[in-house]
Protein backbone atom coordinates (compact mmCIF):
# COMPACT_ATOMS: atom_id res chain seq x y z
CA UNK A 1 0.00 0.00 0.00
CA UNK A 2 2.74 2.29 0.88
CA UNK A 3 4.53 1.55 -2.58
CA UNK A 4 1.18 2.12 -4.39
CA UNK A 5 0.89 5.98 -2.41
CA UNK A 6 4.08 6.66 -2.70
CA UNK A 7 3.60 5.73 -6.36
CA UNK A 8 0.56 8.03 -6.86
CA UNK A 9 2.64 11.04 -4.95
CA UNK A 10 5.04 10.65 -7.77
CA UNK A 11 2.36 11.64 -10.10
CA UNK A 12 1.22 14.60 -8.32
CA UNK A 13 5.22 15.87 -7.75
CA UNK A 14 5.71 15.36 -11.37
CA UNK A 15 2.57 17.24 -12.36
CA UNK A 16 3.16 19.65 -9.89
CA UNK A 17 6.88 20.18 -11.37
CA UNK A 18 5.34 20.53 -15.04
CA UNK A 19 3.26 23.19 -14.22
CA UNK A 20 5.08 24.97 -11.91
CA UNK A 21 8.10 25.22 -14.68
CA UNK A 22 5.07 26.25 -17.15
CA UNK A 23 3.31 28.96 -15.23
CA UNK A 24 7.28 30.22 -14.18
CA UNK A 25 8.20 30.15 -17.89
CA UNK A 26 5.21 32.55 -18.32
CA UNK A 27 5.54 34.47 -15.71
CA UNK A 28 9.57 34.99 -16.59
CA UNK A 29 8.26 35.92 -19.97
CA UNK A 30 5.92 38.75 -19.26
CA UNK A 31 8.24 40.01 -16.72
CA UNK A 32 11.30 40.32 -19.18
CA UNK A 33 8.54 41.75 -22.17
CA UNK A 34 7.54 44.31 -19.34
CA UNK A 35 10.92 45.72 -18.45
CA UNK A 36 12.06 45.31 -22.06
CA UNK A 37 9.05 47.46 -22.85
CA UNK A 38 9.81 49.85 -20.30
CA UNK A 39 13.34 50.56 -20.96
CA UNK A 40 12.60 51.05 -24.73
CA UNK A 41 10.04 53.41 -23.92
CA UNK A 42 12.38 55.48 -21.30
CA UNK A 43 15.12 55.24 -24.43
CA UNK A 44 12.77 56.82 -26.63
CA UNK A 45 12.06 59.42 -24.63
CA UNK A 46 15.57 60.37 -23.65
CA UNK A 47 15.95 60.13 -27.52
CA UNK A 48 12.95 62.87 -27.73
CA UNK A 49 14.50 65.18 -25.35
CA UNK A 50 18.36 65.23 -26.90
CA UNK A 51 16.83 66.03 -30.14
CA UNK A 52 14.32 68.45 -28.68
CA UNK A 53 17.13 69.97 -26.84
CA UNK A 54 19.44 69.85 -29.78
CA UNK A 55 16.75 71.81 -32.16
CA UNK A 56 16.16 74.55 -29.79
CA UNK A 57 19.99 75.46 -29.63
CA UNK A 58 20.64 74.83 -33.23
CA UNK A 59 17.37 77.81 -33.66
CA UNK A 60 18.93 79.91 -30.96
CA UNK A 61 22.48 79.75 -33.53
CA UNK A 62 20.61 80.57 -36.46
CA UNK A 63 18.15 83.02 -34.90
CA UNK A 64 14.74 81.50 -35.98
CA UNK A 65 13.31 81.95 -32.55
CA UNK A 66 14.72 85.86 -32.20
CA UNK A 67 18.42 87.42 -32.01
CA UNK A 68 20.89 85.05 -33.62
CA UNK A 69 23.72 83.95 -31.08
CA UNK A 70 26.86 83.55 -31.45
CA UNK A 71 28.46 79.33 -31.15
CA UNK A 72 30.82 80.58 -27.56
CA UNK A 73 27.64 82.75 -26.33
CA UNK A 74 27.34 81.37 -22.31
CA UNK A 75 23.86 82.72 -22.30
CA UNK A 76 23.44 79.83 -25.58
CA UNK A 77 22.33 77.04 -23.02
CA UNK A 78 20.71 79.37 -20.53
CA UNK A 79 17.36 77.89 -21.55
CA UNK A 80 18.19 74.70 -20.57
CA UNK A 81 17.46 73.92 -17.22
CA UNK A 82 17.05 70.27 -17.07
CA UNK A 83 20.18 69.07 -14.77
CA UNK A 84 20.32 65.74 -16.65
CA UNK A 85 21.33 67.11 -20.27
CA UNK A 86 24.84 68.39 -20.77
CA UNK A 87 25.64 69.84 -23.83
CA UNK A 88 28.52 71.14 -25.94
CA UNK A 89 29.97 72.82 -28.66
CA UNK A 90 33.06 72.48 -30.83
CA UNK A 91 34.50 74.56 -33.44
CA UNK A 92 35.93 72.56 -36.72
CA UNK A 93 39.16 71.92 -35.54
CA UNK A 94 37.42 70.01 -32.60
CA UNK A 95 38.16 72.10 -29.75
CA UNK A 96 35.39 72.71 -27.44
CA UNK A 97 34.28 76.72 -27.27
CA UNK A 98 30.73 76.47 -25.30
CA UNK A 99 29.51 73.64 -23.31
CA UNK A 100 26.30 73.29 -20.84
CA UNK A 101 26.83 71.79 -17.11
CA UNK A 102 29.97 69.50 -15.64
CA UNK A 103 30.35 66.57 -17.85
CA UNK A 104 34.11 64.42 -18.81
CA UNK A 105 33.65 65.26 -22.29
CA UNK A 106 37.06 63.67 -22.38
CA UNK A 107 35.95 60.06 -22.88
CA UNK A 108 32.89 60.77 -25.62
CA UNK A 109 33.64 61.11 -28.98
CA UNK A 110 31.79 63.93 -31.29
CA UNK A 111 30.41 62.41 -34.61
CA UNK A 112 30.80 64.39 -37.59
CA UNK A 113 27.20 63.99 -38.75
CA UNK A 114 23.61 64.29 -37.61
CA UNK A 115 23.31 60.89 -35.59
CA UNK A 116 21.14 60.26 -31.84
CA UNK A 117 21.97 57.08 -30.06
CA UNK A 118 21.78 55.31 -26.89
CA UNK A 119 25.64 54.14 -25.41
CA UNK A 120 27.19 53.25 -22.20
CA UNK A 121 30.01 54.86 -20.81
CA UNK A 122 32.03 53.98 -17.43
CA UNK A 123 28.70 52.79 -16.56
CA UNK A 124 26.93 55.57 -17.43
CA UNK A 125 23.48 55.24 -19.74
CA UNK A 126 23.66 58.28 -21.67
CA UNK A 127 21.69 58.89 -25.01
CA UNK A 128 23.90 61.14 -27.02
CA UNK A 129 22.80 63.69 -30.19
CA UNK A 130 25.50 65.02 -32.94
CA UNK A 131 24.52 68.00 -34.75
CA UNK A 132 26.26 69.66 -37.45
CA UNK A 133 26.51 73.63 -37.21
CA UNK A 134 25.94 75.38 -40.94
CA UNK A 135 26.69 78.09 -42.56
CA UNK A 136 25.72 78.64 -45.96
CA UNK A 137 25.85 74.88 -46.40
CA UNK A 138 29.60 74.79 -44.77
CA UNK A 139 29.95 73.30 -41.65
CA UNK A 140 31.17 75.50 -39.26
CA UNK A 141 30.83 73.48 -35.69
CA UNK A 142 29.46 70.07 -33.91
CA UNK A 143 26.86 70.57 -31.24
CA UNK A 144 26.86 67.30 -29.15
CA UNK A 145 23.86 67.00 -26.22
CA UNK A 146 24.11 64.36 -23.83
CA UNK A 147 21.30 62.79 -21.70
CA UNK A 148 22.14 61.10 -18.90
CA UNK A 149 19.62 58.20 -18.35
CA UNK A 150 21.03 56.90 -14.76
CA UNK A 151 17.75 58.04 -13.22
CA UNK A 152 15.76 55.74 -15.34
CA UNK A 153 18.36 53.06 -14.73
CA UNK A 154 18.10 52.84 -11.61
CA UNK A 155 14.75 52.54 -11.80
CA UNK A 156 14.39 49.53 -14.29
CA UNK A 157 17.10 47.88 -11.91
CA UNK A 158 14.57 48.53 -8.89
CA UNK A 159 12.01 46.88 -11.42
CA UNK A 160 13.69 43.71 -12.49
CA UNK A 161 14.28 43.44 -8.31
CA UNK A 162 11.05 43.83 -7.62
CA UNK A 163 9.61 41.34 -10.58
CA UNK A 164 12.27 38.77 -9.66
CA UNK A 165 10.65 38.74 -6.55
CA UNK A 166 7.33 38.69 -7.59
CA UNK A 167 8.32 35.89 -9.66
CA UNK A 168 9.89 33.87 -6.61
CA UNK A 169 6.72 34.22 -4.84
CA UNK A 170 4.91 33.40 -8.05
CA UNK A 171 6.80 30.39 -7.90
CA UNK A 172 7.09 29.30 -4.74
CA UNK A 173 3.04 29.81 -5.02
CA UNK A 174 2.08 27.57 -8.07
CA UNK A 175 4.55 24.57 -6.71
CA UNK A 176 2.72 24.72 -3.20
CA UNK A 177 -0.87 25.52 -4.80
CA UNK A 178 -0.28 22.96 -7.63
CA UNK A 179 1.06 19.81 -5.16
CA UNK A 180 -1.98 20.77 -3.14
CA UNK A 181 -4.23 20.99 -6.31
CA UNK A 182 -3.29 17.47 -8.17
CA UNK A 183 -3.01 15.64 -4.63
CA UNK A 184 -6.57 16.52 -4.14
CA UNK A 185 -7.32 15.93 -8.21
CA UNK A 186 -5.78 12.34 -7.31
CA UNK A 187 -7.29 11.71 -4.20
CA UNK A 188 -10.16 9.42 -6.07
CA UNK A 189 -7.02 7.55 -7.37
CA UNK A 190 -5.63 6.77 -3.83
CA UNK A 191 -9.16 5.71 -3.04
CA UNK A 192 -9.86 3.35 -5.45
CA UNK A 193 -6.45 1.64 -5.07
CA UNK A 194 -7.38 1.04 -1.92
CA UNK A 195 -11.10 0.06 -2.48
CA UNK A 196 -9.35 -2.51 -5.06
CA UNK A 197 -6.65 -3.74 -2.70
CA UNK A 198 -9.42 -4.74 -0.05
CA UNK A 199 -11.95 -6.62 -2.82
CA UNK A 200 -10.75 -10.11 -2.23
CA UNK A 201 -12.55 -13.38 -3.88
CA UNK A 202 -14.74 -13.47 -0.88
CA UNK A 203 -15.52 -10.39 -1.04
CA UNK A 204 -17.06 -9.76 -5.12
CA UNK A 205 -20.27 -7.85 -4.39
CA UNK A 206 -18.14 -4.84 -2.66
CA UNK A 207 -18.18 -1.89 -4.82
CA UNK A 208 -16.03 1.37 -4.90
CA UNK A 209 -18.33 4.63 -4.06
CA UNK A 210 -18.34 6.49 -7.48
CA UNK A 211 -19.26 10.27 -7.27
CA UNK A 212 -21.88 12.22 -9.27
CA UNK A 213 -19.58 14.17 -11.21
CA UNK A 214 -18.94 12.35 -14.57
CA UNK A 215 -15.05 12.62 -14.85
CA UNK A 216 -12.41 10.53 -16.09
CA UNK A 217 -12.12 9.49 -12.58
CA UNK A 218 -15.90 8.51 -12.06
CA UNK A 219 -15.72 6.91 -14.96
CA UNK A 220 -12.45 4.98 -13.99
CA UNK A 221 -14.78 3.97 -10.75
CA UNK A 222 -17.53 2.54 -12.71
CA UNK A 223 -15.51 0.60 -14.90
CA UNK A 224 -13.79 -0.89 -12.07
CA UNK A 225 -16.87 -1.70 -10.65
CA UNK A 226 -18.67 -2.92 -13.66
CA UNK A 227 -15.82 -5.49 -14.19
CA UNK A 228 -16.04 -6.21 -10.17
CA UNK A 229 -19.77 -7.06 -11.45
CA UNK A 230 -18.52 -8.95 -14.16
CA UNK A 231 -16.41 -11.17 -12.42
CA UNK A 232 -18.94 -11.95 -9.56
CA UNK A 233 -20.99 -13.09 -11.76
CA UNK A 234 -18.74 -15.31 -13.63
CA UNK A 235 -17.27 -16.64 -10.27
CA UNK A 236 -20.81 -17.56 -8.97
CA UNK A 237 -22.13 -19.24 -12.21
CA UNK A 238 -18.36 -21.12 -11.79
CA UNK A 239 -18.91 -21.74 -8.03
CA UNK A 240 -22.60 -23.15 -9.05
CA UNK A 241 -20.76 -25.32 -11.72
CA UNK A 242 -18.55 -26.59 -9.48
CA UNK A 243 -21.06 -27.19 -7.10
CA UNK A 244 -23.80 -29.00 -9.65
CA UNK A 245 -20.87 -31.20 -11.31
CA UNK A 246 -20.17 -32.24 -7.97
CA UNK A 247 -23.83 -33.22 -7.09
CA UNK A 248 -24.00 -34.94 -10.41
CA UNK A 249 -21.19 -37.26 -9.70
CA UNK A 250 -22.02 -38.33 -6.19
CA UNK A 251 -25.27 -39.91 -7.08
CA UNK A 252 -23.74 -42.61 -9.52
CA UNK A 253 -20.97 -43.21 -7.06
CA UNK A 254 -23.53 -43.78 -4.32
CA UNK A 255 -25.34 -45.93 -6.66
CA UNK A 256 -22.01 -47.93 -7.66
CA UNK A 257 -21.38 -48.00 -3.98
CA UNK A 258 -24.55 -49.53 -2.87
CA UNK A 259 -24.27 -52.50 -5.21
CA UNK A 260 -21.05 -52.90 -4.39
CA UNK A 261 -22.30 -53.64 -0.35
CA UNK A 262 -24.90 -55.67 -2.16
CA UNK A 263 -22.34 -58.19 -3.80
CA UNK A 264 -20.23 -58.06 -0.40
CA UNK A 265 -23.23 -59.44 1.37
CA UNK A 266 -24.89 -62.04 -1.31
CA UNK A 267 -23.57 -61.47 -4.43
CA UNK A 268 -20.74 -64.05 -3.58
CA UNK A 269 -23.16 -66.79 -3.68
CA UNK A 270 -26.75 -65.01 -5.61
CA UNK A 271 -25.12 -65.24 -9.02
CA UNK A 272 -28.67 -63.02 -10.29
CA UNK A 273 -27.71 -60.07 -7.56
CA UNK A 274 -24.26 -60.21 -9.03
CA UNK A 275 -25.16 -59.98 -12.75
CA UNK A 276 -27.98 -57.37 -11.72
CA UNK A 277 -25.09 -55.76 -9.70
CA UNK A 278 -22.71 -55.90 -12.38
CA UNK A 279 -24.80 -54.29 -15.15
CA UNK A 280 -26.07 -51.69 -12.87
CA UNK A 281 -22.27 -50.42 -12.01
CA UNK A 282 -21.86 -50.60 -15.53
CA UNK A 283 -24.56 -48.74 -16.66
CA UNK A 284 -23.70 -45.95 -13.98
CA UNK A 285 -20.12 -45.93 -14.82
CA UNK A 286 -20.76 -44.90 -18.66
CA UNK A 287 -23.21 -42.66 -17.48
CA UNK A 288 -20.48 -41.08 -15.17
CA UNK A 289 -18.38 -41.08 -17.98
CA UNK A 290 -20.50 -39.51 -20.35
CA UNK A 291 -20.93 -37.18 -17.83
CA UNK A 292 -16.85 -36.62 -16.92
CA UNK A 293 -16.28 -36.25 -20.97
CA UNK A 294 -19.54 -33.39 -20.79
CA UNK A 295 -17.57 -31.16 -18.17
CA UNK A 296 -14.60 -31.90 -20.08
CA UNK A 297 -15.71 -30.10 -22.90
CA UNK A 298 -17.40 -27.23 -21.40
CA UNK A 299 -14.36 -26.42 -18.87
CA UNK A 300 -12.30 -26.83 -22.33
CA UNK A 301 -14.87 -24.18 -24.02
CA UNK A 302 -14.39 -22.04 -20.96
CA UNK A 303 -10.79 -21.64 -20.41
CA UNK A 304 -10.51 -20.96 -24.20
CA UNK A 305 -8.90 -24.44 -24.91
CA UNK A 306 -11.74 -25.98 -27.17
CA UNK A 307 -10.22 -25.29 -30.80
CA UNK A 308 -11.87 -25.69 -33.37
CA UNK A 309 -10.85 -28.11 -36.68
CA UNK A 310 -12.47 -26.22 -39.49
CA UNK A 311 -12.69 -27.98 -43.16
CA UNK A 312 -15.06 -28.14 -46.27
CA UNK A 313 -17.37 -30.82 -45.97
CA UNK A 314 -20.91 -31.90 -47.26
CA UNK A 315 -23.27 -31.36 -45.25
CA UNK A 316 -25.95 -33.68 -46.93
CA UNK A 317 -23.69 -36.56 -46.09
CA UNK A 318 -23.80 -35.96 -42.21
CA UNK A 319 -27.51 -35.54 -41.95
CA UNK A 320 -27.99 -38.69 -43.73
CA UNK A 321 -24.84 -40.60 -41.70
CA UNK A 322 -26.50 -39.26 -38.12
CA UNK A 323 -30.05 -39.64 -39.44
CA UNK A 324 -29.31 -43.70 -40.64
CA UNK A 325 -27.38 -43.96 -36.61
CA UNK A 326 -30.39 -42.39 -35.34
CA UNK A 327 -32.79 -44.83 -36.76
CA UNK A 328 -30.64 -47.55 -35.91
CA UNK A 329 -30.71 -46.72 -32.17
CA UNK A 330 -34.05 -45.39 -31.89
CA UNK A 331 -36.37 -47.89 -33.34
CA UNK A 332 -39.54 -46.39 -31.35
CA UNK A 333 -40.10 -43.46 -33.05
CA UNK A 334 -40.27 -42.03 -36.72
CA UNK A 335 -37.27 -40.32 -37.51
CA UNK A 336 -37.27 -38.69 -41.32
CA UNK A 337 -34.51 -36.80 -42.50
CA UNK A 338 -34.16 -34.92 -45.76
CA UNK A 339 -31.56 -32.35 -46.86
CA UNK A 340 -32.76 -29.96 -49.55
CA UNK A 341 -29.98 -29.43 -52.81
CA UNK A 342 -25.90 -29.71 -52.66
CA UNK A 343 -25.27 -28.39 -49.38
CA UNK A 344 -21.43 -28.02 -48.36
CA UNK A 345 -20.35 -26.27 -44.86
CA UNK A 346 -17.11 -24.99 -43.47
CA UNK A 347 -17.29 -25.70 -39.99
CA UNK A 348 -16.00 -27.97 -37.43
CA UNK A 349 -17.93 -31.47 -38.43
CA UNK A 350 -17.00 -33.32 -35.35
CA UNK A 351 -18.65 -31.01 -33.49
CA UNK A 352 -21.18 -30.51 -35.78
CA UNK A 353 -21.92 -34.30 -35.75
CA UNK A 354 -22.13 -33.98 -32.02
CA UNK A 355 -24.57 -30.77 -32.04
CA UNK A 356 -26.73 -32.40 -34.17
CA UNK A 357 -26.88 -35.97 -32.10
CA UNK A 358 -27.39 -34.06 -28.50
CA UNK A 359 -30.71 -32.40 -30.60
CA UNK A 360 -31.95 -35.85 -31.92
CA UNK A 361 -31.25 -37.14 -28.38
CA UNK A 362 -33.48 -34.66 -26.76
CA UNK A 363 -36.41 -35.20 -29.25
CA UNK A 364 -36.17 -39.24 -28.85
CA UNK A 365 -36.34 -38.73 -25.06
CA UNK A 366 -38.99 -36.08 -24.47
CA UNK A 367 -41.13 -37.54 -27.16
CA UNK A 368 -43.41 -40.65 -26.47
CA UNK A 369 -43.17 -43.81 -28.57
CA UNK A 370 -44.30 -43.86 -32.08
CA UNK A 371 -43.71 -40.15 -32.11
CA UNK A 372 -42.04 -38.62 -35.40
CA UNK A 373 -38.89 -36.93 -35.36
CA UNK A 374 -37.99 -34.58 -38.63
CA UNK A 375 -34.69 -33.63 -39.57
CA UNK A 376 -34.70 -30.94 -42.22
CA UNK A 377 -31.42 -29.49 -43.76
CA UNK A 378 -31.22 -26.25 -45.98
CA UNK A 379 -29.31 -23.08 -47.24
CA UNK A 380 -30.42 -20.33 -47.20
CA UNK A 381 -28.77 -16.84 -48.12
CA UNK A 382 -25.16 -18.24 -47.21
CA UNK A 383 -26.44 -19.62 -44.22
CA UNK A 384 -27.10 -23.58 -43.30
CA UNK A 385 -30.74 -24.09 -41.42
CA UNK A 386 -31.33 -27.36 -39.88
CA UNK A 387 -34.71 -28.35 -38.35
CA UNK A 388 -34.78 -30.53 -35.26
CA UNK A 389 -38.82 -31.23 -35.15
CA UNK A 390 -40.58 -33.27 -32.77
CA UNK A 391 -44.13 -34.63 -31.63
CA UNK A 392 -42.77 -34.64 -27.93
CA UNK A 393 -44.00 -33.45 -24.72
CA UNK A 394 -42.85 -29.82 -25.34
CA UNK A 395 -41.13 -27.54 -23.21
CA UNK A 396 -43.26 -24.65 -20.52
CA UNK A 397 -42.61 -21.02 -22.32
CA UNK A 398 -41.48 -19.58 -18.98
CA UNK A 399 -38.49 -22.19 -19.40
CA UNK A 400 -37.62 -21.93 -22.78
CA UNK A 401 -34.71 -19.51 -22.38
CA UNK A 402 -33.46 -21.44 -19.58
CA UNK A 403 -32.49 -24.94 -21.23
CA UNK A 404 -29.53 -23.77 -22.37
CA UNK A 405 -28.54 -23.30 -19.16
CA UNK A 406 -25.58 -25.81 -17.53
CA UNK A 407 -27.30 -28.79 -15.37
CA UNK A 408 -31.11 -27.07 -16.11
CA UNK A 409 -34.06 -29.87 -16.69
CA UNK A 410 -37.40 -28.90 -17.15
CA UNK A 411 -38.57 -31.52 -14.81
CA UNK A 412 -36.42 -33.11 -12.34
CA UNK A 413 -38.34 -36.06 -11.19
CA UNK A 414 -38.39 -37.00 -15.45
CA UNK A 415 -34.95 -36.59 -15.74
CA UNK A 416 -34.02 -38.99 -13.26
CA UNK A 417 -35.58 -41.83 -16.11
CA UNK A 418 -34.45 -40.32 -19.24
CA UNK A 419 -31.08 -39.78 -17.22
CA UNK A 420 -29.92 -36.70 -18.75
CA UNK A 421 -27.45 -34.17 -16.98
CA UNK A 422 -28.63 -31.28 -18.17
CA UNK A 423 -25.74 -30.38 -20.21
CA UNK A 424 -26.82 -31.53 -23.69
CA UNK A 425 -27.97 -28.16 -24.77
CA UNK A 426 -25.46 -26.24 -23.35
CA UNK A 427 -22.94 -27.94 -25.20
CA UNK A 428 -24.61 -27.60 -28.25
CA UNK A 429 -25.08 -23.40 -27.41
CA UNK A 430 -21.22 -23.53 -26.89
CA UNK A 431 -20.85 -25.21 -30.55
CA UNK A 432 -23.18 -22.93 -32.26
CA UNK A 433 -21.63 -19.68 -31.11
CA UNK A 434 -18.17 -20.89 -32.02
CA UNK A 435 -19.20 -21.35 -35.84
CA UNK A 436 -20.82 -17.68 -35.15
CA UNK A 437 -24.60 -19.50 -35.52
CA UNK A 438 -27.80 -18.97 -34.05
CA UNK A 439 -29.98 -21.48 -32.31
CA UNK A 440 -34.09 -20.58 -31.92
CA UNK A 441 -36.65 -22.85 -29.96
CA UNK A 442 -40.28 -23.14 -30.75
CA UNK A 443 -42.31 -25.18 -28.41
CA UNK A 444 -46.43 -25.94 -27.23
CA UNK A 445 -46.47 -28.15 -24.32
CA UNK A 446 -48.07 -31.70 -25.55
CA UNK A 447 -47.55 -30.70 -28.88
CA UNK A 448 -43.60 -30.53 -30.13
CA UNK A 449 -40.48 -28.96 -30.40
CA UNK A 450 -38.83 -27.14 -33.11
CA UNK A 451 -35.30 -26.16 -32.79
CA UNK A 452 -33.67 -24.53 -35.71
CA UNK A 453 -30.07 -23.67 -36.02
CA UNK A 454 -28.18 -21.26 -38.62
CA UNK A 455 -25.00 -21.66 -39.52
CA UNK A 456 -23.04 -19.67 -41.66
CA UNK A 457 -21.76 -21.02 -44.61
CA UNK A 458 -18.41 -19.57 -46.08
CA UNK A 459 -17.43 -18.18 -42.36
CA UNK A 460 -13.68 -17.17 -41.89
CA UNK A 461 -11.96 -18.98 -38.67
CA UNK A 462 -8.83 -18.09 -39.48
CA UNK A 463 -8.18 -15.83 -36.91
CA UNK A 464 -10.31 -18.23 -34.51
CA UNK A 465 -8.21 -21.47 -35.45
N1 LIG B 1 -36.97 -31.80 -27.65
C1 LIG B 1 -37.28 -31.53 -26.37
N2 LIG B 1 -38.54 -31.73 -25.91
C2 LIG B 1 -38.87 -31.45 -24.64
N3 LIG B 1 -38.00 -30.97 -23.73
C3 LIG B 1 -36.73 -30.74 -24.12
C4 LIG B 1 -36.31 -31.01 -25.46
N4 LIG B 1 -35.01 -30.70 -25.56
C5 LIG B 1 -34.64 -30.26 -24.33
N5 LIG B 1 -35.65 -30.29 -23.47
C6 LIG B 1 -35.62 -29.87 -22.05
O1 LIG B 1 -34.45 -29.12 -21.82
C7 LIG B 1 -33.68 -29.73 -20.80
C8 LIG B 1 -32.22 -29.54 -21.08
O2 LIG B 1 -31.79 -30.28 -22.19
P1 LIG B 1 -30.31 -30.82 -22.25
O3 LIG B 1 -30.12 -31.54 -23.52
O4 LIG B 1 -29.42 -29.72 -21.92
O5 LIG B 1 -30.25 -31.82 -21.02
P2 LIG B 1 -30.66 -33.31 -20.90
O6 LIG B 1 -31.10 -33.83 -22.21
O7 LIG B 1 -31.63 -33.42 -19.77
O8 LIG B 1 -29.31 -33.98 -20.48
P3 LIG B 1 -28.08 -34.41 -21.38
O9 LIG B 1 -28.33 -33.82 -22.74
O10 LIG B 1 -26.92 -33.77 -20.71
O11 LIG B 1 -28.02 -35.86 -21.37
C9 LIG B 1 -34.08 -31.16 -20.80
O12 LIG B 1 -33.88 -31.75 -19.55
C10 LIG B 1 -35.56 -31.03 -21.13
O13 LIG B 1 -36.30 -30.75 -19.95
MG1 LIG C 1 -29.91 -33.63 -23.89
Amino acid sequence: MKIKLFKSQKISWKLTIYYATIFSLVLMMLSASVLYGIRLYLINQAINKAMDTSNSIIERINGSTGEQMSLDDPELFAAEQDSTISARIVNSKKIMINSLNKFNWSKLQILADNSVKKTEIDKLHLVVANRQILNRDKVIAYLQVVVNMNKEYVFLEALFVLMACADLVGIAISLFAGYLMSRRMLYPIDRITRAAQSISVHDLNRRIEVSQTDDELSRLAKTFNEMIERLHLSFEKQKQFVSDASHELRTPISVILGYIGLIDRWGKEDTDVLHESINAIKNESIGMMELIEKLLFLAKGDSGNQKLKIHEFSFNELIDEVGKESELISQKHLIQYTSVGEISLLADRKMIKQMLRALIDNSVKFTPENGSITLLAYSNNNSVNINIKDTGIGIPSQEVIRIFDRFYRTDKARAKETGGSGLGLAIVKWIVDAHKGKIAVESNIGEGTNITVELPQLMNYKAET
